[in-house]
């Protein structure tokens, strides 16, 4: 199905969502937090269906962060093995529709079996140029950041631009450039705070922060968020249209 939505040049845009609220989804239904997560898998495979009908370029979705270690062991796992699963299973699906799939964030911390489903979807799906789908799995924008700084060659440290640092953020995909930054990023689950997620490619995001939580996310909250962004006029520092007329 082709998108009734009218969002100019949606093929430029990069979003980003925090995927959040599957714990008390879980729990407003007296369900355990892991039930949440399974139904939070769920959205994500409608979320990925819906940046392709609507053409969007770029999205990057929070799926773990470096701090969610700090979770129990189970339910750890349980993301874990979910994001496993989701690679293992939809893989052949991104192929299909033309989604090139990364992982980004650290990656010697996540288990072999999760690692080798990463390595498979990221070889699978190199050559797709529909969507490109960012996974942020063991993520710190903070420490991508840390870690950009540390492999500036001190050659170029007088002289670094903004597009070669930002080059540096992804180590996992040498070759893929620097993310486009952000145009859109969205939290659901009605928290308004970013949890160390894309500080660099977000400078200038317009943000957008729902009540649902992300097991009730769906296409139509997409097409929400993306009606309120094309409603805003973004300036980058510069004056507004009205202003300079
Ligand atoms: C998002 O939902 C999933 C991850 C953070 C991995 P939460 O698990 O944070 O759900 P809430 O915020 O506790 O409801
Ligand atoms: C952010 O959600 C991380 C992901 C959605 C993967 P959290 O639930 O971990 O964030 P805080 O703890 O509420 O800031
Ligand atoms: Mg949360």
């Amino acid at each position: 199905m082709q998108s009734t939505l009218t969002v100019p040049e949606a093929g430029r845009l990069h979003v980003a969502i925090i995927m959040d609220g599957n714990g008390r989804w879980a729990a407003a239904r007296g369900r355990p937090r892991t039930a949440g997560h399974r139904a939070g898998a769920r959205a994500v495979r409608r979320a990925v269906e819906a940046a392709v009908e609507i053409g969007l370029g770029t999205m990057t979705l929070y799926a773990f962060s470096s701090d969610n270690w700090k979770r129990p062991a189970n339910e750890v796992s349980t993301l874990l093995g979910l994001f496993r699963d989701y690679l293992r299973g939809q893989a052949a699906r991104c192929l299909e529709r033309g989604v090139r799939v990364r992982v980004v964030g650290r990656r010697d911390r996540l288990p072999a079996d999760v690692l080798a489903a990463v390595g498979a979807a990221e070889v699978l799906t190199a050559g797709c140029r529909k969507l490109a789908l960012r996974l942020a799995v063991d993520y710190s924008a903070r420490d991508a950041i840390l870690g950009a700084a540390s492999r500036v060659r001190p050659e170029d440290a007088g002289s670094l631009d903004r597009e070669s640092f930002a080059r540096l953020l992804d180590p996992a995909h040498p070759d893929a450039g620097a993310a486009p930054d952000v145009d859109l990023l969205v939290r659901t689950g009605g928290e308004r705070r970013l949890s160390d997620f894309l500080l660099w490619e977000c400078a200038y995001a317009e943000l957008c922060f729902l009540p649902v939580m992300w097991p009730d996310f769906t296409r139509a909250h997409l097409e929400a968020a993306l009606s309120d962004f094309a409603s805003r006029e973004r300036r980058f520092g510069a004056l507004s249209r009205a202003a300079s007329a």
